[in-house]
């Protein structure tokens, strides 16, 4: 399973790509916001400078909600890098758009999804990744991990290419959830993959560890 970033912020996405497990980034306009990163200039150079820093795929969300608008600003996303995934809502144009961006041999991911049938017409349209938000759905009393073996049950039955990027995610046992059902990746906040590595119990071992060591060896 591959491991995205779901932030804007370089300090933290480098934080884990030093670790040697970070496959990719997943941005959106409430994360670029965040950052304060704004203007069309500075967005694209910053789009560009992750794309640069990070090996795998950058997903850079369009703003506009027409047809003719996302071509436009998906095409100019498409041109700062091979790495760079244009990230489209789930909106009939954006199914459109998908469409048209698979004919041009650019790879998308269709955002803001929330239930099979979303990500079923977005894989048949082309994209290259669907995002269900499952923490939106846990967020409203629902199981957004169901949603994944949903769609992991739905793309595996026709052999579809369209990978199942797990989104929304709000800590580990979604993390391991999403493994355990074969969701291609997950998305998650820097500090939700940084926490996978923390146990009580290991920290009890080691030091135990090193003070039955220090006894001996001073
Ligand atoms: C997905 O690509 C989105 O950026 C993200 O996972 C949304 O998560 P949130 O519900 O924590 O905002």
């Amino acid at each position: 399973m591959k491991f995205f970033a779901d932030t804007a912020n370089l300090a933290q996405i480098l934080e884990v790509h030093a670790l040697g497990v970070l496959d990719g980034v997943t941005t959106n306009p409430s994360l670029m916001a965040k950052e304060g990163i704004k203007g069309e200039e500075n967005i694209l150079a910053h789009y560009a400078l992750l794309a640069r820093e990070v090996p795998g795929d950058i997903s850079a969300e369009v703003i506009s909600t027409d047809y003719e608008g996302i071509l436009r600003e998906g095409r100019k996303l498409a041109k700062i890098a091979d790495n760079i995934v244009v990230k489209v809502p789930m909106i009939k144009e954006g199914i459109k758009a998908i469409s048209t961006f698979k004919n041009e041999g650019i790879r998308t991911n269709c955002t803001l999804i929330f239930s099979a049938g979303q990500a079923l017409i977005a894989a048949k349209a082309g994209a290259s990744y669907v995002s269900p938000f499952i923490g939106r759905i846990d967020d409203i009393s629902g199981e957004g991990v169901q949603l994944i073996a949903q769609i992991v049950n739905i793309f595996s039955n026709f052999g579809m290419e369209t990978e199942v990027l797990a989104a929304s995610v709000r800590h580990t046992l979604h993390i391991v959830q999403c493994a355990e059902l074969g969701a291609d990746v997950v998305t998650c906040p820097p500090s939700v993959i940084l926490q996978l590595i923390n146990h009580p119990l290991t920290d009890i071992g080691l030091e135990k560890f090193l003070a039955d060591h220090k006894k001996l060896n001073g």
